[in-house]
């Protein structure tokens, strides 16, 4: 039987990208069954609604999704159905993977890390006061059973993939009592995983390092705000967002993900690098266990990767969304 997964194809670049991943499983055979539903600004334009309760519903009864980026207007306009997707099925661990590819240039070969950013609060929960017209107030909320979770769920995942560091982000010394509860939850925790090195810098300082020295790190675990900065930082050292996926995982639900967003300025260019969406799909291959599936569409990836006439121009490659994406299927064989 066929695993059933939500399909949000998502704005700007989002229906070329998701069309090219849904060619590649289709050509690899992968037994998923595709349940396309809206979400975005085109949701929003042609239901009033960036989120429709459909497709919430759709994604609470088959549990999995993948999901394209979605346009969220700056300022004005309304509230970013990402960040309430993420709100409402708890999906509070957002996992984006960083590892260096054959063949593409970047600063340094050998990176491999992977970011545990908080997903749920922090400075993402949306309370701004409006005081007067020149005035705002910006509240961020910690709480303890939030920060316990992400951080296991870090400690877990180093302990699982028998990896070494986890390294705990937080800005402690001036934002003693929020990133301070956070930066103590995350000793309390790490003595529950004695094969764990863990520790914590502060997020500042971790930005130079992840620049000068990425390789000291293993697994960076973080606030909301600071992982969103970080993970995207961590991303420009392996080729970029156009090749960095992510997942949002929760107790009941998981949304799978490209870092990037829409993309709006090579929209409907045959331009977009559809590899972070398709590493995104991967991962949630190996969340379903079907990793034969994984190795194989996997494989075929890091070859098409590796050969500078068919990446695409992001990797400064020659090749297009299609061109790639055909590549890519031959070498599935
Ligand atoms: P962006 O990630 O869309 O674009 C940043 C730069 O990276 C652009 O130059 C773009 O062309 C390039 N880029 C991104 N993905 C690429 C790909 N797959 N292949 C080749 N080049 C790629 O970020 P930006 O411009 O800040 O945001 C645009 C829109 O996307 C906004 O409305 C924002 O709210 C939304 N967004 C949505 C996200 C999501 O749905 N998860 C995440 C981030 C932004
Ligand atoms: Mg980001």
């Amino acid at each position: 039987m066929n695993q059933n997964v939500v399909l949000i194809t998502g704005d700007g670049i989002g229906p070329e990208i998701t069309s090219s991943v849904c060619t590649i499983f289709k050509e690899a055979g992968v037994p998923i069954s595709w349940i396309e539903a809206p979400a975005g600004l085109r949701a929003y334009e042609d239901t009033g609604n960036p989120l429709p309760e459909e497709t919430l519903n759709l994604i609470k009864e088959h549990k999995i999704a993948l999901k394209a980026p979605l346009t969220t207007p700056v300022g004005k306009g309304f509230r970013s159905a990402n960040v309430t997707l993420r709100q409402t099925l708890d999906l509070y661990a957002n996992v984006r993977p960083v590892k260096s590819l054959p063949g593409v240039q970047t600063a340094y070969p050998d990176v491999d890390i992977v970011t545990f950013r908080e997903n749920t609060q922090g400075l993402y929960i949306g309370h701004e006061r409006v005081i007067d017209p020149d005035n705002v107030e910006l509240i961020g909320l910690i709480t303890r059973k939030a920060s316990e979770r992400i951080i296991r769920a870090a400690c877990e995942y180093a302990t699982k993939y028998n990896l070494k560091k986890v390294t705990l982000g937080h800005k402690a010394n001036i934002l003693k009592e929020s990133t301070g509860l956070f930066l103590k939850i995350g000793y309390e925790v790490a003595k529950e995983y004695p094969k764990v090195e863990f520790s914590d810098m502060i997020i500042d300082n971790m930005a130079m390092q992840l620049v000068m020295r990425p390789q000291q790190f293993d697994v960076i675990v973080t606030t909301n705000l600071f992982g969103d900065i970080m993970s995207d930082l961590a991303s420009g050292l392996v080729g970029g967002l156009g090749v960095t996926p992510g997942a949002n995982i929760g107790e009941n639900y998981a949304v799978f993900e490209a870092v990037h967003g829409s993309a709006p300025d090579i929209a409907g260019q045959n331009k977009a690098n559809p590899t972070a969406l398709l590493f995104s799909a991967l991962m949630m291959l190996r969340h379903l266990d079907m990793n034969e599936h994984y190795e194989r569409i996997h494989a075929a990836a890091l070859k098409t990767l590796a050969d500078t006439e068919v990446r695409t121009a992001d990797l400064g490659g020659k090749g297009t969304t299609a061109s790639f994406t055909e590549a890519l299927c031959r070498n599935l064989n």
